[in-house]
């Protein structure tokens, strides 16, 4: 393959550039208050949100009783508004779906009398058909998006509410039960001056400050405001005005006492910090992470082990990265407490959710806690009467708030669409939960401060760097293999998944016993693979496994505390006991990161993916 040059990293010295993949997922911003400044307000929040990845955007405000509206493809960057100074605002970041990357497809959408200003998250999968009644009815249409017939249902609505001060969310909540699909939309009224949102399936957080109402998809995004937010639940809507805020349920159209959270994320933690980007800082943050967890987790461990010995039985369920964490928290549950208990994918959970039943305990991995996979096996399995509790990294998610028993990781805000802090969190939290188990929960906490002082050493320049030049030795080739045994297995599954998803070379994990029964085959000389050989039982049976590569003229990188004759690159990694695993997770982001920056790629935003898989 041919690798473009000329891009310049920190990381990398002068080097290659290349593409800079879009990720499928929206964002939202909305403020209505006494500050007049809502077009820089709101272009600031987009831009905050700017790390999901977009491909165009745009922002609307009221002047005059006109909408002002700003619309442009292409990144926010260092973009300015030249909107007018204005009380009420509403912004946009899209990732197309329906019609191509194009200023009139870009939201927000209007009405036809240019009354009300529409943004949407999701897909209307009936829009087809309300788009031809709506032209039917008259109304003329300036895009291709699914999002413009809501506008255009609103304002059909609006024509048949009664006057009063709730009329905007009402003709809202109208418009959205005719609409099918997981979606969340917020509209600006020019005449009332109010917001009105509401949501299904897509996330929509309210922030409340003195000076105004705030509104966002994801609430780091507010963080700079507030930390008092109310979390939407499915099927709610609000209505944003200069005086305050209220919340409906869409289903009976009635006002509900809105929940309000004083959440723990502070505004610093959402930033770069001097990094050169999200990617590395995330890397970094780890031993942080763990060793919190090892001091504040120990209750929340000591529950969640007090509920899988009351269940009859236990799954844990995740999907991605979360689903490897799960997988590791089998091994560890069995080697630790000698307890057997099942794994599934979140997307395959709800094949087997019809079994389950009262007695029985999920236990869902998810950083985000907006996954659709997760969420809506978990509701199927709760409404059979299976208790549900879930590791969860977003306070206020959907899945934090569905679970009966919640842990709270505490990893921070993670940006980078790859899963890195929040997936040794959870490591780090099973393996107390192990230890809790077993009466044994200091001993973890002594081996997880082992663990953080570990990643703290490969973190280190001298080893940072002898991954930077393993990754200049394979950046060319087209695969990767990487195998491991026992808990090092799902290991191997996440180290792969690290280096393709970022990097785009083919990577592929095996448990170390299977590669002879086919994937053999495609070892040739030079061909990577990464070995992972910790001190445990499987040392020796993983070291014949990397003897056949070897064999066969692959090039081994072994990972493992000692050298080895059969290792053409070792990457050192303490033996730390049973948290050996949550260490030899780091050399492989590592790996991936480099890999990508000398592929040329942004390491924060991978190509065609999501922060938060939203969608089946
Ligand atoms: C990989 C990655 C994904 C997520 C998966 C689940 O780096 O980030 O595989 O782990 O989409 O996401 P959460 O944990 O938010 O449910």
């Amino acid at each position: 393959m041919s690798i473009p040059t000329s891009r310049s990293h920190p990381d990398l010295g002068p080097r290659r550039t290349g593409l800079v993949a879009s990720v499928p997922m929206c964002g939202i911003f909305g403020y209505v208050g006494s500050r007049q400044d809502a077009p820089w307000l709101v272009l600031d929040g987009l831009k905050k949100l700017e790390y999901r990845g977009y491909d165009s955007w745009g922002i609307a405000v009221k002047q005059c009783d006109q909408v002002q509206l700003e619309k442009r493809i292409g990144k926010i960057g260092d973009a300015q508004t030249t909107l007018p100074p204005s009380g009420i605002g509403l912004g946009h970041t899209r990732w197309a779906t329906h019609g191509g990357v194009t200023d009139e497809n870009a939201h927000p959408h209007l009405d036809c009398a240019g009354r009300l200003a529409i943004i949407h998250n999701g897909i209307v999968s009936n829009f087809a058909e309300l788009r031809r009644t709506l032209s039917d009815r008259g109304h003329t249409f300036r895009s291709e998006t699914d999002t413009e017939t809501i506008a255009h249902l609103v304002e059909e609505e609006l024509a048949r509410t009664e006057d009063g001060p709730d009329r905007l969310v009402c003709a809202l909540i109208d418009a959205f039960r005719q609409l099918e699909g997981l979606n969340a939309v917020a509209v600006l009224d020019v005449t009332s001056g109010h917001l009105a949102a509401a949501k299904s399936g897509s996330p929509l957080t309210l922030g409340w400050t003195d000076d105004g109402a705030l509104l966002a998809s994801d609430y780091s995004a507010l963080l700079e405001h507030t930390r008092k937010m109310t979390f939407l639940d499915e099927n709610q809507a609000a209505l944003l005005t200069p005086n305050g805020m209220r919340v409906y349920d869409v289903q009976t159209g009635q006002t509900i006492v809105p929940v309000i959270t004083e959440v723990a994320w502070q505004a610093e933690a959402a930033n770069l910090g001097g990094f050169p980007d999200f990617l590395s800082k995330e890397i970094h943050e780890q031993p942080t992470v763990v060793r919190q967890i090892a001091r504040d987790k120990a209750p929340d461990a000591d529950s969640l082990a007090r509920a899988i010995v009351q269940a009859r039985e236990t799954h844990l369920v995740g999907c991605g990265t979360a689903a490897h964490a799960a997988l590791v928290g089998q091994y560890l549950l069995a080697r630790v407490a000698g307890l057997r208990v099942s794994f599934a994918n979140g997307s395959e959970f709800g094949y087997l959710e019809r079994f389950l039943g009262p007695g029985a305990l999920a236990v869902a991995h998810s950083q985000s806690g907006e996954t659709i996979d997760i969420l809506e096996s978990m509701r199927a399995a709760k409404a059979r009467g299976t208790t549900l509790a879930a590791l969860v990294n977003v306070e206020g998610s959907s899945l934090y708030r569905l679970a009966d028993q919640t842990v709270l990781l505490g990893a921070g805000p993670e940006r980078s669409v790859l899963a890195t802090k929040s997936f040794t969190a959870m490591l780090a939290m099973l393996l107390l939960t192990a230890h809790a188990l077993v009466d044994r929960i200091g001993e973890a906490t002594a081996l997880l401060e082992r663990a953080a002082t570990e990643i703290e050493a490969l973190l280190a320049d001298w080893r940072r760097d002898l991954i930077r030049q393993i990754a200049e030795r394979i950046y060319c080739q087209e695969h990767l293999f990487v195998i491991g045994r026992g808990p090092s297995y799902p290991l191997a599954l996440e180290a792969a998944l690290k280096v393709k998803e970022v990097s785009y070379v083919h990577a592929e994990g095996f448990a170390g016993g299977e590669l002879k029964h086919g994937v053999i085959a495609l070892i040739e000389p030079g061909t990577p693979c990464l070995v992972l050989a910790p001190n445990d039982e499987t040392h020796a049976d993983i070291m014949s496994g990397a003897m056949e590569i070897k064999a066969r003229g692959g090039m081994i990188i072994g990972v493992s505390p000692e050298p080895d004759p059969a290792f053409d690159h070792h990457i050192p990694v303490a033996d730390v006991g049973e948290a050996t695993v949550i260490a030899q997770a780091v050399p492989a982001q590592l790996l991936g990161y480099y890999l990508a920056l000398l592929r040329g790629h942004d390491p924060d935003k991978p190509r065609n993916l999501a922060k938060s898989v939203t969608v089946k």
